[in-house]
């Protein structure tokens, strides 16, 4: 298994992204940080993340291979590893993890010297959420009202992660897709898609083979959009 192969725990750090960024070249794909606490944790788009105690913060050292769908075979394998404990989780295009429509987990991918840091936050164990965040977000312990030991759920993650990514590495991209669609909170929805110079409003028919959503507008329009900020509207 490569995901795993070398594990840094860490009690606290400013963020686990950044520590790998530290010790990219001196340490071998697939090496895990994970951090208790982060004190600068790091949301997409220079957002902060909130890691207190309770959390999976963790980040993993990967190399390049079809970038653009790593995200993707991230938020697979997340959902993959709550199906062990019977919970289903949806992802939400393009990198969130709801359940009951809430936030419980997030992904954030960071290229360096040619290499990729994946960093997931998991809302596992966090028991409470500042007011700015509580109507979106939420953790597992508050939604299951069950605590989770976070050693296992480490260990159902990495295997999850480990099989996905190498279904990347081999090209199975048809795999990885029909794996998307199966755990997607996305396909038939109606969404609202802000880019830089516009938006888009329509339904989501599917995803394709880059990991865009693929969205019909109103006037029977098919879109491929690459990145934005997404929001379902039914
Ligand atoms: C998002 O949804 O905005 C992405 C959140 C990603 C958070 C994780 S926690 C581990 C890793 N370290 C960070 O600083 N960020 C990511």
């Amino acid at each position: 298994m490569i995901i795993g192969s070398k594990f840094y725990h860490l009690t606290e750090t400013n963020s686990t992204n950044d520590y790998v960024k530290q010790i990219l070249n001196e340490t071998p794909e697939g090496t895990v940080v994970v951090a208790d606490v982060q004190t600068a944790g790091k949301g997409r788009k220079g957002r902060a993340w909130y890691s207190p105690e309770g959390g999976m913060w963790m980040s993993v050292l990967l190399h390049q291979c079809q970038n653009y769908l790593i995200p993707l075979t991230a938020g697979v394998a997340i959902c993959e590893a709550f199906h062990n404990y019977d919970i289903t989780p949806a992802i939400k295009w393009p990198n969130d993890i709801l359940l009951n429509g809430k936030k419980i987990a997030g992904i954030l991918t960071e290229i360096n010297d040619n290499k990729v840091i994946l960093g997931m936050g998991i809302n596992l164990n966090v028991r409470e959420f500042p007011d700015d965040l509580k109507q979106r977000a939420s953790s597992i312990l508050l939604e299951t009202k069950k605590h989770f030991d976070t050693q296992i759920f480490y260990q159902h993650l990495c295997r999850a992660l480990d099989e996905n990514y190498m279904a990347l590495k081999e090209e199975q991209v048809e795999t990885l897709l029909a794996k998307w669609r199966k755990n997607s909170a996305m396909l038939g929805r109606d969404v609202r898609i802000e880019l830089p110079d516009r938006e888009i409003v329509g339904k989501v028919l599917d995803i394709d083979q880059q990991g865009g959503l693929i969205v019909m507008r109103a006037d029977y329009g098919i879109e491929h959009v690459i990145a934005g900020d997404c929001r379902l509207l039914n």
